[in-house]
């Protein structure tokens, strides 16, 4: 039989102890899939005495992961160690110098060094993988590269945080605070080590400038996105969305606009009877946007240790078996540097809760700001406060309430102007709440 690939994995947290676990459990089947064995022949992890259930006492033990990646026995070194720079970034790039292909599930490497990584494996003749970077076990990268070559994409949009989504509709469905939720999906392994990267929209973000540098044909750009969190979301906005119609993920989108390429990360309303609104839990979901397909969606589990060891088995299956893609669909050179659409250009509609004093003319007032920027409203919402009606029957009282407009499309820029004329004309006791709407 062909020499078996030689795999040095670095990192052995859950999804390294998965990769180890499912290499064995599937051998043949990868065996096959590769056209020659995998062989696990060296680890590197900070704690050697640590029970992660598997066994690698036959294995070459590093302690350090470059030198894991410098080892003349492995052939292929799949990097789990995670981050941008550091050790992952130094564990790659000698991989790679040295003429070793690489598995990662690194997206925050890719986003930032993704580029002067593709030149150096092309350079080098070798693969560089990295499937399981984007929404864990779903097969999205194979499926924008691989298998939509008779389509332009227009758009793609996907809920590709796990922790968000699982913290969004544990919020809406259980009424549970944001901080209980972010909690148990920490105690489930979903969250980043660091949670704000989660919460904040960062991760989201270094997954999205992946999938648009691959759907549009473009260098990444992950600078160019705007990125805006979850954690600003209220219960009371999860059931003003609910009445409305509407459910709030957190979404990726990345468009081509007659400005250029749009990328944004942002809480989003969609609506209740979209395919995307049904999507709960951990899961990811990938809709894209193409003239052929037209509308495709992906949904599956977007973190956890076997989900991503299964897109990192199918990576390693694929370097066995010599077939390497270009990495983002097209070699290095011929990825376009495409304009960036700027944020203030976005159209759209949009959900706006306003905290206003409940007094005569504040509903009249907003609505003339918002003539005023040529937004056309397409439903306004006020909901009654029980204290101020006690205190006041006639509506004079001035105490805060909310009123909560939907607006038909209009741009950033009308929306923000038309909010900071609202805000000085003291109609507001509180900063608006915007969450943009995205319609399929
Ligand atoms: N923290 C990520 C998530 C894990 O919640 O989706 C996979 O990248």
């Amino acid at each position: 039989m062909t020499r078996p690939l030689r795999v040095g994995i670095a990192g052995l947290g859950t999804v390294g102890a998965s990769v180890v676990r499912i290499l064995e459990r599937q051998s043949e089947a990868v065996a096959q899939r590769g056209g020659r064995p995998i062989q696990v022949v060296a680890v590197s992890a900070r704690s050697r005495s640590k029970d992660r259930g598997i066994d690698v006492s036959r294995v070459t033990w590093f302690e350090n992961p470059v030198e894991l990646a410098s080892s003349a026995d492995v052939d292929c070194v799949v990097e789990l160690v995670g981050g941008a720079d550091g050790a992952a970034r130094d564990t790659v790039e000698t991989a790679l110098s040295l003429g070793k292909h690489v598995v990662t599930a690194n997206k925050a490497l890719l986003a930032r060094h993704g580029l002067s990584l593709a030149r150096l494996a092309e350079e080098k003749g070798v693969s560089l993988a990295f499937e399981a970077s984007v929404a864990g076990g779903i097969p999205v990268i194979k499926t924008l590269r691989e298998a939509l070559p008779g389509n332009t994409v227009s758009r793609l949009y996907g809920i590709l945080n796990g922790t968000c989504n699982y913290i969004l509709s544990r919020m809406e469905l259980e009424g549970l605070t944001f901080q209980e939720c972010l909690k148990d999906a920490q105690r489930l392994g979903y969250a980043e080590a660091d949670p704000t990267f989660d919460v904040e929209g960062y991760d989201t973000a270094h997954k999205l400038a992946i999938l648009t540098s691959i759907a549009f044909g473009t260098e990444i750009d992950a600078e160019a996105i705007y990125v805006e969190g979850i954690s600003s979301i209220t219960p009371l906005d999860l059931a003003m969305a609910r009445e409305l119609g509407f459910r709030i993920k957190l979404l990726g989108v990345a468009e081509r606009t007659q400005t250029g390429i749009e990328q944004r990360v942002h809480p989003t309303m969609v609506p209740v009877s979209s395919a995307i609104a049904q999507v709960l839990g951990v899961t990811n979901a990938v809709t894209i946007d193409a003239d052929a397909v037209k509308e495709l969606t992906l949904i599956g589990p977007g973190a956890g240790g076997d989900a991503t060891a299964s897109a990192v088995v199918a990576d390693i299956a694929d370097v066995a078996s010599g077939k390497a893609q270009p990495l983002f669909g097209r070699p290095v050179d011929q990825l376009e540097t495409a304009p960036r659409a700027p944020m203030q250009r976005h159209e759209g509609g949009y959900y706006i809760r306003l905290t206003v004093h409940d007094r005569p003319g504040v509903a009249a007032g907003v609505a003339t700001r918002m003539a005023e920027g040529d937004i056309s409203l397409e439903s306004i919402l006020q909901k009654r406060s029980e204290l101020a009606a006690t205190k006041d029957p006639h509506g004079r009282s001035g105490a805060p309430v909310p009123l909560v407009l939907i607006t038909y499309a209009a741009t950033e820029a009308s929306i923000r102007s038309a909010l900071d004329k609202i805000s000085g004309d003291g109609l507001i006791a509180e900063p608006p709440q915007v969450i943009r709407i995205e319609r399929e």
